[in-house]
C-alpha cells in the first residue's frame, strides 16, 4: 500500500520531470560549447512530451543538448589503467560503458580493453616530465608516482623524495662517483632540495637536526630483501664517517669495517637477494658535544639460525663459510681439514658456488681442489676470496688477537664437521639408542678436535641425553638417556646454531668494545632490519620478521600519518584529513596477551605432547572471524590450498597475506639446548668457546621459565620502539624493481606493490597539503638570540619569528603559524633550512633584513601616532561644545526656581482645566436625554476655568492678586468636583440600563455560538482521523527508507571488507607467482565491454551494455518512448557515475583550498554520506537558488528580481553536493508538492552536473548552513 503511494507520488512527480535551475543548465552548457571536453556538453534537461512526433526531433535533440556528432565525455583524454605487469598504462577513452570505461592502449598495438571506473586514474598533463618531489605532482595518485618514479629510474636517477622521506630504488649496478668522496663533500652542509634527491641529503638532514635539536636521530631504512637497505645504511654511515669522523681516528675506521664482519657472518645468498642480512641490526653513531665522531654501538636482532643446517635451493649458507673455504691459506685449509662445498652437509643442500666480482681476476685465485662448480657466479658486492682478505683485516682492526680470529675460523669449521656427523641405529642398544654413522667418525674426530674435546666425550653427548629424576631413586640424579637417530641429529642441528649464534652474538659486542663512546651526546642510528618477506614455503623465520615490519609500519603509521594529523589540529592548521589503513589489529593478533599468537606459541611449548597442530587448532579458534587471520583454504596460491587448517595460518599483513606453515613453529620457538649438550661445552679445553656459554652446566632455568625465541624478539622490539619513539625520525624507502636482479629493468607491477605496502600514496596525499618541516617559536629565536643586537633582543620569539619572515617576503602559502611552531609545506625545505642555519654570514645577513623591516614597521608606526594625535584634537572640540550646553541647562533651572509659586499654580489650574475635560467625556457618554439636560452648565464651568488659567499666566508677581486668583481656583475645584460627582451618578444609571440590554443580547449569542463549536469539533475529528492515516503511512515510508540505507551501507561495508581481503590476498600471490612461478587459483572479473544495440527482455529494454555512442543516437532518433527512457535513465546514470571519477582525479589545484573546506565539513557524516563515500570522506556542501517557472513554454529563469504577481510560479532548489557530486536535491514548486531526490535511487531523475560546473559556488548567499538544509529537507519529506 505504502509503495504504491510512493509510486504514485513519483509518477505525479514523473509528469514534470526535476531539472536543476536553467542558469546553472545555461552557464554549463555555455561554458561546455567554450570547452570541447565538457561533461555539461551531454546534460540531458528536459524531455519533451512531444517526443513522438518525428518533427521534433531535431529540436528534441538540440533540447536534450545532444548533438548527434558529438563523441563521449572526456574523449581523447589520456589517462593512467591499471595493468597487471606494468603496474599502469597509459590509454585513450572511447567510450563510456555501464560500468566504466572502454579504452585504447597507447602502445603499438592500440588495443581496446575496459577497466572500471576505480582502475582508471588521472594522468599528468606532460607524461614525460619528471619530479623531484613527488609532492609537485598535479595529479596525486599511484600511478602519477609510479610514473614519476619510473621516468627518473629510466633516467638513471634512483632517488625521490615525498617531502621530506627518500624513494630508492634499486640500481643493481655501481654507478660511477655516485658515492664518491667528491658527492659527500658536494652534500654537505646542503640542504634537502637543494641538490638532486640522494641518500646523503637524508644523512646530513639527520646529522644536523642531532645538533640543531640536541636529540638523537634514527634513519628508519625500510623495503624487501634485495631492495637495497644494508647499501643505504652503507652510504649513511660513510657520510657520517667521512664527514664528522676523521678526528676519532681508529674508531672511524673500525666503525667503517664493521660491515664486513657482520656480512660475513650474518648475510647469504638468497633467491631475492645475493648479499642478504639474515638478521636485523640498529648501528648508532655516537656523537660528543663538538659535533664529531664519538663511537658506535650495533645492536642485533633475530639472526636466522636454520641457515646453518640447512638452505632451501638456490640459497646459501652465511658467506663466512664459503670465504673460509675460499680465502684460507693452505696450512690454514689443512689444518681446519677444509674440503670444497660439496663435502659438507651443512653446504651441500643449497647452492655451492662461489662469487666474484665482475673483472676481479679472483677466480684464479682460489685453488681448483676447492671448488664444487669452477663456474662463479658475478655481483657486484660479494667476493668469496677478496672479502675473506678483508674481513681478514676487519677482524684485526677491531682489536680481536691472532688467536681470537684463530678461535674463530676453527668454530666456523667444527661447524661444517659437526654437521656431517651422521648417526644409525645402534642394534647393541636394547633401549633403541643410536650410535655415530660410521662412515663420519673422521668428521666427528675433526669436530672435537676443533672444538677442544674428546672425541668420546662428543660422541656421547650427541648420542645420549642428561636428565634429572624427578621420581624414585634421589631426586636430582643425573641420568644419560640414549637418543635415537633422529633425535641426535636435532641435538646436533641445535648445537651448531647455539655455536654459531653465541660466536655472533660475542662478535657484535667485541665490534662494539671496539667502538667505546664515553663522551657521545647523542647519536644518529641507522636501522637495518629484513624486510617484508613471503616465499611459496612461510615458516617460523617470515612469521618474526614480518611481525617486525608490522610493528615498523605501524610506527611509521603513527610518525607520518597520525602524529603529524594530530600535530596540525593541536596547532590548528586545519589540514584535510587523510585516511589510512590502521594495521594496529595486526600486531594485535600476534602479540595480544592471551589469544595473541605469540602467546599461543609459548602456551604450547609447555604441555609435554606439544605439537604445532594444535598450537594451529587453536590459533584459529581464539581469533575466529579475525579480519587478519584465516585457514590456508583461503589462500590465492594453489598449493596453499592444499595445507589443512590445522596445518597453516593465513595471515593477512599490511603488505599482502602471508601462508605460514606451521610445522616447526614449536621446536623454532625453543632454542634451548639439552643439558647433556651443554655440559659438554663446558668440557672444552678453549676456554673462549666455553666463556661464550657461560656457566650452564646445570642450568637453573627450567624450560617452562627460559624465554622462548619469540618471546626475547618481541621484547627486543618493544625496546628498540621506545628507542626510535625517543628519537627524531628519518624515512628510507627501498624499492626493490625486478625479482631478476637486473640493473635497471623497472617492473611495474612489483614496484606498485611495494609502494603501496609502504603506505606511500597516504603519505603522497598528507604530505601535499601538509608541513613536513616546522619548528618551535623559541627553537628559532634560539638559533639568533646570541647574534641579536641589543634592540632586536627584547622581541618575543613569536614577533621575532613574524618579523623574520616577513623581512625574507616569505610566500604566505608556503608556511603558516601555529599556536607553538612555524609550519613550512613540502619542497620549502631549503627555505627553513636556511633560516635554521647557524653559520654566521647567513645570519647576519638575515638579522640585517629583520633590522631594516623593523625600522620600516617603526616608520609606519610613527605615523599611526600622528593620526592619533589628530583624532585627539577632534575629540576635545567637541567635549567643549557639550559644556556650553551643559550650562544653558543649568540657567534655565535657576530661572524656574524663581517664579515656582505661580508656575505652581498655574499647573495647578492647567490640570484641573484637563481635569474639566473629563466632563466632556462623560456627557459624551450619558445618552442623549441626559446630555441635553447637563451640557450648558458644563461648558461654561470650562470657559470660566480657561480665564482663570489665562488670568494665573499674565498675573505678575503682586501678592492680593496672587491669592485672588487662589481662592478662585479653589472654588472652581469644588465646582468641577461637584459637576463631575452629577455627571458620574447619570452615567452610572445610564449605563445600568444599557447593561441589561446587553445582557439579553449576549444570552442569545451564547447560544449560536454553542451551536458552532459543536459542529466545528465534528469536523476536526475527521481531520485528525484523516492526518493521523497519512502520518501512520509516512512513518512506515521512512522506517523502510531507513532500513533500505541501513542494509545498503552494512552491504557497503562488507562489500570493503571483501575487497580488502581480496586485495591483501592477490597482492602478494601475484608476485610469488611472478617471483617464484608458483600457481594461482584464477579469480579474474572482467566488466563487461559495451555490446552493440539495447535487448527487449520481459517488457523492458535493457541498455546496459550499450556503448554511451548508441545511447546518444537513441535519444536523439528514437521514436520508441519507453527505448528511449530507458537510454535516457542510463545516460544520466553514467554521467553521474562519471562526474563522480572526474572530481576523484581533479588536479590538486581544483580542490577547495583547505581552510574553506573545513569550515564546511560537519563532524559526524550521516549514514547516508557514508554510503556515497566509504573511503575518501568528501567534502559536504548545502546550495539554495531561487528560480521562476514558466508554465506554457516549459522552461523556467532564475534570479532574485521576483515581482509580485509572479509569486505563485516561485520554485527553489536545494541541494546537497558530496565533493563534487549531488546526493541529494529537492525541488519545493507553488504548483506541485515538494519532490526529493536522493543519488543511488533516483539518478534517472537527477541533475547530473559536478559543483565547479553549477557555478553555485561563486553565487551570493547560495551556500547554505547544514542545518538549513536539513530543515527544508524534512519538510519536504514530510510533504
Ligand atoms: N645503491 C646501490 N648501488 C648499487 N648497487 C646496489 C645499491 N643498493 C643495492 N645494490 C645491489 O643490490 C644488492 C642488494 O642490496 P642490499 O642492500 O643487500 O639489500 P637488502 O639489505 O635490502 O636486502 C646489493 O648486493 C647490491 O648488489
Ligand atoms: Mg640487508
Amino acid at each position: 500500500m505504502l509503495r504504491t503511494l510512493n509510486k504514485k507520488h513519483q509518477i505525479t512527480e514523473n509528469s514534470e520531470p526535476p531539472k536543476p535551475p536553467p542558469e546553472i543548465l545555461k552557464t554549463s552548457a555555455q561554458s561546455s560549447s567554450q570547452k570541447s571536453r565538457g561533461i555539461g556538453t551531454f546534460e540531458p534537461k528536459t524531455i519533451p512530451r512531444d517526443i513522438v512526433d518525428p518533427k521534433k526531433t531535431e529540436r528534441r535533440a538540440e533540447k536534450v543538448g545532444i548533438n548527434v556528432s558529438q563523441p563521449p565525455p572526456d574523449y581523447g583524454r589520456t589517462v593512467w589503467i591499471t595493468d597487471a605487469t606494468d603496474g599502469f598504462r597509459a590509454a585513450r577513452i572511447i567510450d563510456l560503458s555501464a560500468t566504466g570505461f572502454t579504452l585504447r592502449l597507447l602502445d603499438n598495438t592500440g588495443d581496446t580493453v575496459t577497466r572500471v571506473f576505480e582502475d582508471v586514474l588521472a594522468c599528468e598533463d606532460d607524461s614525460r616530465r619528471h619530479v623531484e618531489d613527488n609532492c609537485q605532482l598535479m595529479h596525486l595518485n599511484e600511478a602519477t608516482l609510479l610514473n614519476n618514479i619510473r621516468l627518473r629510474y629510466q633516467n638513471g636517477k634512483i632517488y625521490s623524495y615525498v617531502a621530506n622521506i627518500l624513494i630508492s630504488i634499486n640500481p643493481y649496478q655501481t654507478i660511477d662517483g655516485f658515492y664518491s668522496l667528491q658527492k659527500i663533500k658536494e652534500y654537505r652542509g646542503k640542504s634537502l632540495g637543494q641538490k638532486e634527491p640522494h641518500i646523503f641529503a637524508i644523512a646530513d638532514k639527520s646529522y644536523r637536526e642531532m645538533i640543531r635539536h640536541r636529540k638523537s636521530q634514527s634513519i628508519i631504512v625500510s623495503g624487501e630483501s634485495g631492495a637495497g637497505k644494508t647499501e643505504s645504511q652503507k652510504a649513511v654511515l660513510r657520510y657520517l664517517c667521512e664527514n664528522w669522523g676523521s678526528g676519532a681516528g681508529e674508531i672511524q675506521k673500525r666503525l667503517l669495517e664493521t660491515n664486513p664482519i657482520l656480512e660475513a657472518f650474518g648475510n647469504a645468498k638468497t633467491l631475492r637477494n645475493n648479499n642478504s642480512s639474515r638478521f636485523g641490526k640498529f648501528v648508532q653513531i655516537h656523537f660528543a658535544d663538538t659535533g664529531n665522531v664519538a663511537g658506535g654501538y650495533v645492536s642485533h636482532y633475530l639472526l636466522e639460525t636454520s641457515r646453518i643446517c640447512r638452505q632451501a635451493a638456490g640459497e646459501r649458507n652465511y658467506h663466512i663459510f664459503y670465504q673460509l673455504i675460499a680465502g684460507s691459506s693452505p696450512e690454514l685449509f689443512k689444518f681446519l681439514a677444509l674440503g670444497q662445498p660439496n663435502q659438507f652437509n651443512y653446504l651441500k643442500r643449497g647452492f655451492i658456488g662461489f662469487f666474484t666480482h665482475p673483472s676481479s681476476g679472483t677466480t684464479s685465485k682460489i685453488p681448483k681442489n676447492r671448488l664444487s662448480d669452477p663456474k662463479f657466479t658475478q655481483d657486484s658486492m660479494v667476493d668469496d676470496f677478496s672479502d675473506f682478505q678483508r674481513l681478514e683485516y676487519a677482524l684485526k682492526l677491531t682489536g680481536l688477537s691472532e688467536q681470537e680470529i684463530h678461535f674463530i675460523w676453527t668454530t666456523i669449521a667444527a661447524i661444517l664437521h659437526l654437521g656431517n656427523v651422521e648417526f644409525e641405529e645402534s642394534l647393541d642398544d636394547s633401549r633403541g639408542g643410536c650410535k655415530v654413522f660410521n662412515g663420519s667418525e673422521q668428521d666427528l674426530i675433526q669436530a672435537a678436535r676443533l672444538l677442544g674435546l674428546e672425541t668420546m666425550e662428543l660422541k656421547m653427548g650427541l648420542c645420549a641425553r642428561i636428565m634429572q629424576t624427578t621420581k624414585g631413586g634421589a631426586r636430582g640424579t643425573l641420568i644419560r638417556v640414549p637418543l635415537k637417530p633422529h633425535e641426535a641429529c636435532s641435538g646436533r642441528d641445535a648445537l651448531s646454531k647455539a655455536i654459531y649464534s653465541k660466536l655472533f652474538d660475542w662478535l657484535v659486542s667485541r665490534i662494539n668494545d671496539s667502538i667505546p663512546f664515553e663522551k657521545s651526546t647523542n647519536f644518529v642510528g641507522v636501522l637495518d632490519v629484513a624486510g617484508f618477506e613471503f616465499y611459496a614455503k612461510n615458516s617460523f623465520e617470515q612469521f618474526c620478521i614480518n611481525f617486525c615490519n608490522e610493528k615498523l609500519q605501524n610506527f611509521f603509521n603513527q610518525r607520518i600519518l597520525r602524529e603529524e594529523q594530530e600535530l596540525y589540529e593541536k596547532e590548528g592548521l586545519n589540514v584535510r584529513k587523510i585516511e589510512f589503513i590502521d594495521n594496529q589489529d595486526c600486531i594485535e593478533l600476534f602479540e595480544l596477551k592471551g589469544n595473541g599468537l605469540f602467546d599461543l606459541l609459548d602456551e604450547e611449548a609447555k604441555f609435554p605432547t606439544s605439537n604445532y597442530k594444535s598450537f594451529t587448532k587453536r590459533a584459529h579458534e581464539e581469533n575466529r572471524k579475525h579480519f587478519r587471520l584465516d585457514t590456508p583454504r583461503k589462500s590465492k596460491v594453489k598449493s596453499h590450498r592444499e595445507l589443512r587448517d590445522d596445518e597453516g595460518l593465513l595471515i593477512r599483513h599490511y603488505a599482502g597475506s602471508v601462508c605460514y606453515e606451521t610445522k616447526h613453529f614449536v621446536e623454532k620457538n625453543d632454542d634451548l639446548l639439552h643439558n647433556s649438550l651443554q655440559i659438554l661445552i663446558e668440557q672444552s679445553t678453549i676456554r673462549l668457546l666455553v666463556s661464550l656459554f657461560g656457566s650452564t652446566a646445570y642450568p637453573t632455568k627450567s624450560k617452562l621459565k627460559a624465554l622462548s625465541v619469540g618471546a626475547k624478539f618481541k621484547n627486543q622490539l618493544s625496546t628498540l620502539l621506545i628507542k626510535l619513539e625517543s628519537t627524531g625520525t628519518h624515512f628510507v624507502r627501498c624499492i626493490k624493481p625486478n625479482n631478476q636482479m637486473i640493473p635497471f629493468e623497472f617492473d611495474g607491477s612489483a614496484i606498485l606493490s611495494q609502494l603501496q605496502c609502504a603506505g606511500m600514496t597516504s603519505v603522497l596525499k598528507l604530505m601535499q597539503d601538509g608541513f613536513p618541516s616546522r619548528t618551535g617559536f623559541g627553537d628559532l629565536y634560539a638559533c639568533y638570540q646570541k647574534k641579536l643586537p641589543p634592540k632586536l633582543s627584547k622581541l618575543d620569539p613569536r614577533m621575532f619569528c613574524k618579523c623574520l619572515f616577513r623581512a625574507l617576503g616569505l610566500d604566505q602559502h608556503d608556511f603558516q603559524f601555529g599556536l607553538t611552531k612555524v609550519f613550512f609545506r613540502a619542497g620549502k625545505f631549503a627555505e627553513f633550512d636556511q633560516m635554521m642555519k647557524q653559520d654566521p654570514e647567513t645570519m647576519t645577513s638575515l638579522i640585517q633584513k629583520v633590522n631594516e623591516w623593523l625600522v620600516g614597521a617603526r616608520w609606519k608606526q610613527s605615523q599611526y601616532a600622528v593620526w592619533s594625535v589628530i583624532k585627539l584634537k577632534n575629540k576635545i572640540a567637541w567635549r567643549s561644545a557639550q559644556v556650553t550646553r551643559l550650562q544653558s541647562i543649568a540657567r534655565g533651572y535657576l530661572t524656574r526656581q524663581r517664579f515656582s509659586r505661580q508656575i505652581a499654580l498655574y499647573r495647578k489650574s492647567v490640570a484641573l482645566l484637563k481635569n474639566s475635560k473629563e466632563i466632556e467625556k462623560i456627557l459624551f457618554r450619558l445618552n442623549e436625554h441626559s446630555r441635553a439636560k447637563y451640557t450648558s452648565s458644563a461648558h461654561s464651568t470650562i470657559r470660566d476655568l480657561e480665564k482663570l488659567v489665562s488670568h494665573i499666566k499674565l498675573t505678575t508677581s503682586a501678592n492680593d492678586h496672587f491669592e485672588k486668583a487662589e481662592n478662585a481656583y479653589e472654588h472652581y475645584v469644588k465646582r468641577v468636583d461637584s459637576m463631575i460627582a452629577d455627571l458620574k451618578k447619570q452615567q452610572k444609571s445610564d449605563e445600568l440600563a444599557e447593561i441589561e440590554r446587553k445582557r439579553r443580547e449576549s444570552e442569545e449569542k451564547e447560544r449560536l455560538e454553542i451551536e458552532a463549536k459543536k459542529e466545528a469539533e465534528r469536523q476536526r475529528e475527521i481531520k485528525r482521523k484523516l492526518e493521523e492515516q497519512q502520518q501512520n503511512a509516512q512513518k512506515e515510508h521512512e522506517n523502510y527508507l531507513i532500513s533500505e540505507i541501513h542494509k545498503a551501507a552494512e552491504e557497503t561495508e562488507k562489500k570493503r571488507q571483501n575487497e580488502e581481503k581480496e586485495k591483501l590476498d592477490k597482492m602478494v600471490s601475484n608476485r610469488l607467482a611472478e617471483a617464484d612461478g608458483v600457481a594461482l587459483i584464477s579469480s579474474k572479473m572482467e566488466i563487461e565491454p559495451s555490446s552493440g544495440s539495447a535487448t527487449f527482455r520481459d517488457g523492458k529494454y535493457d541498455v546496459g551494455g550499450c556503448s554511451f555512442a548508441y545511447l546518444r543516437d537513441t535519444i536523439n532518433t528514437s521514436m520508441d518512448i519507453n527505448l528511449l527512457k530507458a537510454c535516457e535513465e542510463e545516460f544520466r546514470r553514467r554521467l553521474r557515475i562519471y562526474n563522480e571519477w572526474k572530481s576523484r582525479n581533479a588536479p590538486v589545484q581544483d580542490r577547495p583550498p583547505a581552510r574553506a573546506a573545513l569550515s564546511t565539513v560537519c563532524e559526524e557524516l550521516s549514514i547516508m554520506r557514508s554510503i556515497a563515500t566509504p573511503s575518501a570522506p568528501q567534502i559536504q556542501r548545502y546550495f539554495k537558488c531561487e528560480f521562476k517557472e514558466n508554465n506554457q513554454k516549459g522552461t523556467c529563469s532564475w534570479g532574485s528580481s521576483i515581482k509580485c504577481e509572479d509569486l505563485d510560479q516561485v520554485s527553489m532548489w536545494f541541494v546537497h553536493f558530496s565533493g563534487q557530486q549531488i546526493q541529494r536535491q529537492l525541488t519545493f514548486t507553488s504548483s506541485r508538492p515538494p519532490q526529493t531526490l536522493i543519488a543511488g535511487r533516483d539518478d534517472a531523475q537527477m541533475c547530473t552536473l559536478a559543483l565547479q560546473e553549477t557555478l553555485l559556488v561563486g553565487k551570493r548567499g547560495a551556500e547554505i548552513s547544514e542545518d538549513e538544509f536539513e530543515s527544508h529537507w524534512k519538510l519536504g519529506c514530510l510533504n
